[in-house]
């Protein structure tokens, strides 16, 4: 995909913009706090509803404002048909200190379309911004964000399970507080658990898959921008016993191979997901008396992590501030070329203020193999990335300026 113009109404520092990119490269500068990084988390959040920033779309409401709007049209490059896309946020009026009655309206050509996993996966874009130094170092909040986020691009259909999961919890964390659970009825959990156990073990077995593929790339990314100096490793935590379970199942089968390239059969991955689903109701169920004292699901899918190791070691205790900017990089590196290699179009890749922080091997590694891609960099000193890019490109590689300046953009 290609994005052709960008519309923005009321987001952030931008009261209107319209602006037209160029297919290759779009250059974004500007001085500090003028508005570089807003366009890019707008095309971040237009494409896969998703903000590198923040988790609350009432921050992106541009001040005094009770809503706003992103307008996308994009272009696909393989048959050049066109699509648009269009997000809405809006907090009702008189009621702008809540957003609990705020309303998001997605739409698709004009239509407006109820379910997200029917509006992400379309059109794909993939973030690199000082941010990502999270991944490593962040709570496991950033990393299973990171995980449903990648998985979520190249299969929308996992954001239901994801919703529904969540319904299940938020529900049953309503039934662990209230008097019929606490009153010596935990049977009554029942009624959250078996739908729970259910869902989880589809999502244990996604976030499995798609961490081992993620493991498998990062390690090749990561010897090539260490020169083979360190190996990078990711590993899926989640309810004890699952990871063990799902391995034996597959080694028994001599099946791994086959699972990683997403071809196990229908057949097999059902038993699989109802073997695991079995062993996560029992589970679920042995954790009662300690729920019950909690108040809340102490056990569970929302808890999971994902551990990276650098050379065997676990990164979050043992690693300089290098190694986890390198570490961060080859992650995103990852997800970047799961999503090129499973989804048909190339992903848009986002460069927010990262580009002038890599040095040449890394910069490499990022900008091979996406020349073909359109390309999103910000930055401050526009003639610093001109030569940079021109030493990286071909020449036939025509790049777009675009000077930012209190909200206004530019063409230069
Ligand atoms: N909800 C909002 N409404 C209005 N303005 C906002 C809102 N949120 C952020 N801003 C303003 O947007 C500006 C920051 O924009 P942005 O983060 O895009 O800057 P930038 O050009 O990327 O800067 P830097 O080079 O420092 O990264 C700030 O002036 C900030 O006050
Ligand atoms: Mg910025």
């Amino acid at each position: 995909m290609i994005i052709k113009h960008l519309s923005l109404t009321n987001f952030r520092n931008y009261g209107r913009l319209d602006i037209d990119f160029g297919p290759s490269v779009n250059i974004i500068y500007g001085d500090n706090a003028q508005g570089k990084t807003n366009i890019i988390e707008a095309i971040s959040v237009a494409s896969c509803l998703s903000s590198h920033r923040t988790v609350k779309d009432k921050e992106m409401v541009a001040f005094g404002s009770s809503g706003y709007e992103i307008s996308m049209q994009c272009e696909n490059e393989y048959d050049n048909s066109f699509a648009d896309f269009y997000v809405g946020y809006f907090v009702p009026e008189g009621n702008e200190s809540s957003s609990n009655h705020a309303k998001r309206v997605l739409k698709q050509d004009g239509f407006i379309i109820p379910k997200l996993s029917e509006y992400v996966g379309v059109c794909n874009t993939v973030i690199f911004a000082p941010e990502d130094l999270n991944l490593v170092k962040g709570a496991p909040a950033v990393r299973r964000r990171y995980l449903n986020l990648l998985i979520s691009k190249v299969s929308p259909s996992y954001i239901n399970l994801l919703n529904q999961c969540r319904r299940l919890i938020d529900q049953k964390n309503l039934c662990l507080k209230s008097s019929d659970a606490a009153s010596g009825q935990p049977d009554a959990l029942d009624f959250w658990d078996y739908p729970l156990s259910q869902v989880s073990a589809e999502i244990v077995i996604k976030r499995y898959l798609f961490t081992c593929m993620l493991s498998k790339k990062a390690r090749d990314s990561h010897l090539s921008i260490s020169q083979g100096l360190e190996e990078l490793s990711v590993r899926y935590t989640t309810i004890s016993g699952c990871i063990d379970l799902i391995e034996d199942f597959l080694e028994e089968r001599d099946m791994f191979d086959v699972f990683i390239a997403r071809e196990l059969s229908v057949a097999l991955y059902a038993e699989l997901r109802g073997i695991l689903g079995n062993y996560i109701y029992s589970k679920l169920v042995s954790s009662r008396r300690y729920d019950l004292e909690r108040g809340s699901s102490t056990s569970g899918v929302q808890k999971d992590d994902l551990e990276i190791l650098l050379n065997g070691l676990p990164m979050k205790q043992y690693s300089s501030q290098g190694q986890q900017r390198s570490a961060a990089l080859s992650l995103k590196l990852s997800e970047l070329q799961i999503v090129r290699d499973c989804v048909a179009s190339y992903p848009i890749l986002l460069l927010d203020d990262v580009f002038s922080e890599l040095d040449v091997n890394r910069r490499v590694s990022l900008i091979s193999g996406m020349v073909d891609a359109q390309i999103f960099i910000t930055c401050t000193d526009r003639s610093y990335i001109e030569k940079e890019l021109d030493a990286l490109l071909s020449s036939t590689v025509k790049s777009n300026f675009y000077h930012v300046k209190d909200g206004n953009v530019e063409v230069s």
